[in-house]
């Protein structure tokens, strides 16, 4: 669902700041967890750093926490960390200072706000899940919630099945009275988003939190508990693109969504017989030889493409080899090599030094998962 208009946001007068100076918010990104849903990619990889237009999603999120002016943030990170630590450092390319904060277990999104509790202090903070992509940003939510003084801000996105979402069930004045998980009956088509704002009375909560059924000390929990404490949790509703990337087609989705929004810009070398239609970026050192690129599409640093077909919405990373196929809307993460393939590949997430070549004639049509290393001969 595409919604364009401007955010809406909730107003409480009974918790304005009203002259006080904005709260100064902390960042809390959490970069741990388990995957599961998108191995194999995970077996070996952080899933946080898959790719999105060729950028790795965690990179979206501290983007936009630093262009809301939140540059204090800490990571929480979990059998993944050193990749995550190895890709963000300090956090000084973001503009930003970063403190890694390992989880001892995937043990729940309130969970890693337990194992942040130092680090934050009562420092209101914004909670942002790394495998969540927002396309606009969070400054307008940011600046809400730091004028005031309410417990919680959540975001909301109106959804047109929220039956596998958590939702929010809201008063007259956009305030939550209530959560519920995966709803059976349409109670609210108001899905929360992965980006929340806190207090410190959120520390009040989290320690008398219980595991959920699937093991977990939920967020959710932790919202109502709030609510139930009569604390006001605010919310703002979005009106731009949101996808969580939990899974292949919901990464392929940012992509699109991204990759609709770039510009033609050809550093890389484009020979004579190629031809290269719309909003194609070709990243410096990569190389177009007897091929249609047709955009919007990405060809990372150092990539080769050699008599074949890039369609839309594809984002080939650095130092990949396409040769002899096509391909499109699909990402294929950096050095990896796709040759002599005759069927297209359409829809696919490749992961990374994934080979996948022709070794006998045939398919009509494939669509790949693959994860990292993997190499697939296709009959
Ligand atoms: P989820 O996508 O809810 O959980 P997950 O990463 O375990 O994935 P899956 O359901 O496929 O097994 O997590 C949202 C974000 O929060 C993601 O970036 C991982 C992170 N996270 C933590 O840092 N610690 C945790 O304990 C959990 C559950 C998630």
């Amino acid at each position: 669902m595409t919604e364009t208009s401007p955010a809406e946001t909730s107003e409480a007068p009974a918790h304005l700041n009203g002259s006080a100076a904005p709260r100064l918010l902390k960042g809390l990104v959490l970069a741990g967890g388990k995957g599961s849903r998108l191995r194999p990619l995970t077996a070996t990889g952080a899933k946080q750093l898959v790719p999105v237009a060729n950028k790795p999603v965690l990179f979206y999120a501290l983007d936009q926490l630093v262009s809301a002016g939140i540059t204090e943030i800490g990571i929480v990170t979990g059998d993944t960390g050193d990749q995550v630590r190895a890709a963000v450092g300090d956090g000084s390319a973001f503009g930003a200072r970063v403190t890694y904060l390992p989880q001892d277990a995937p043990r729940g999104l309130a969970h890693a706000v337990i194992t942040a509790r130092d680090y934050l202090g009562d420092d209101p903070f914004c909670m942002f899940l790394a495998d969540n992509f927002l396309q606009q940003g969070i400054d307008d939510h940011a600046r809400a919630f730091a004028e005031t003084r309410s417990a919680a801000r959540i975001l909301l996105k109106r959804v047109d099945d929220p039956s596998a979402l958590g939702v929010a069930i809201l008063n007259e004045s956009g305030q939550v009275t209530r959560l519920v998980e995966k709803p059976k009956t349409p109670i609210s088509d108001l899905a929360i988003v992965g980006v929340y704002f806190f207090g410190p009375e959120i520390h009040d909560i989290t320690p008398t939190l219980q595991p959920s059924g699937r093991g977990e000390l939920e967020i959710t929990d932790a919202i109502q508990g709030l609510i139930d404490a009569g604390h006001v949790v605010d919310s703002s509703i979005i009106g731009d693109e949101w996808v969580d990337t939990g899974k292949k087609d919901d990464m392929l989705e940012a992509n699109r969504v991204v990759l609709g929004t770039i510009h033609r810009d050809v550093k890389g070398t484009v020979d004579i017989e190629s031809i290269i239609v719309g909003d194609v970026i070709v990243e410096a050192g990569a190389s177009i030889v007897g091929s249609t690129v047709r955009g919007p599409a990405i060809i990372g640093a150092g990539a080769r493409v050699e008599h074949a077909y890039v369609g839309p919405f594809t984002a080939i990373g650095e130092r990949c080899i396409i040769r002899g196929c096509e391909i499109e809307h699909s990402i294929v993460m950096s050095d990896s090599t796709i040759r002599d393939i005759d069927s297209r590949i359409f829809d696919s997430l490749i992961g990374k030094e994934v080979v996948i070549e022709r070794t006998m004639l045939k398919p009509v049509a494939v669509r790949f998962m693959l994860g990292d290393h993997a190499h697939v001969g296709i009959s």
